[in-house]
């Protein structure tokens, strides 16, 4: 594994962000890069890759990757639903929306990927939606809000179908989500 040029010019920009000799700061940043440049996911080699990169012991960049949600070490389905289990997601019912999302996509158990590595299922802390709680966030990307075990289970089933999906409130609830056009 290593980085495209591209992403070798992001990651040296991130370092010089950081005093000399701190490029370990930048850890987190990188390890994003090599996750999003490898489909998603990290193993070995990409640990390998950041800690000659950033001169760390590779169970330095371990330590970060394993602490760390948005670091997926190990394969994920196509589609990953990470459900919010904070507060006010669970005040308002997420224990529901992850059994949903469980029994829906055809997973054991949190943390598990279905048979046809289609999704993979786990739970995460606040995603900073919670005026729209209960919710999850698809691939890093889209939020679906305001969720009932029934909607929850409506998207997953869009999304095996391959079906247009409307992220945001699943109830209908006008949100401050800002215009997707940049206005
Ligand atoms: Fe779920 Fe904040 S508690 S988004």
């Amino acid at each position: 594994f290593a980085f495209t040029p591209e992403n070798k010019a992001k990651a040296d920009g991130y370092i010089a962000r950081y005093p000399e000799g701190r490029q370990a700061s930048a850890v987190l940043w990188l390890l994003y890069l090599a996750q999003d440049q490898n489909g998603g996911s990290i193993a070995q080699a990409q640990i390998d890759y950041v800690a000659g990169y950033l001169d760390m012991a590779p169970i330095r960049v371990h330590e970060v990757a394993s602490f760390f949600t948005m670091i997926n070490e190990g394969a994920i389905g196509r589609h990953h639903i990470q459900v919010c289990r904070t507060t006010s997601c669970w005040l308002r019912g997420s224990d529901e929306i992850s059994k949903a999302c469980l029994e829906e996509a055809g997973i054991a158990k949190l943390g598990g990927t279905s048979a046809d590595g289609a999704f993979t299922v786990s739970e995460v802390e606040c995603l900073g939606a919670c005026a729209n709680a209960p919710m999850f966030q698809v691939n890093d990307r889209e939020y679906y809000e305001d969720l009932t075990p029934e909607t929850a289970r409506a998207v997953i089933r869009a999304l095996r179908e391959g079906q247009a999906l409307q992220p945001g409130s699943q109830s209908g609830r006008v949100t401050s989500e800002p215009p997707r056009d940049g206005r």
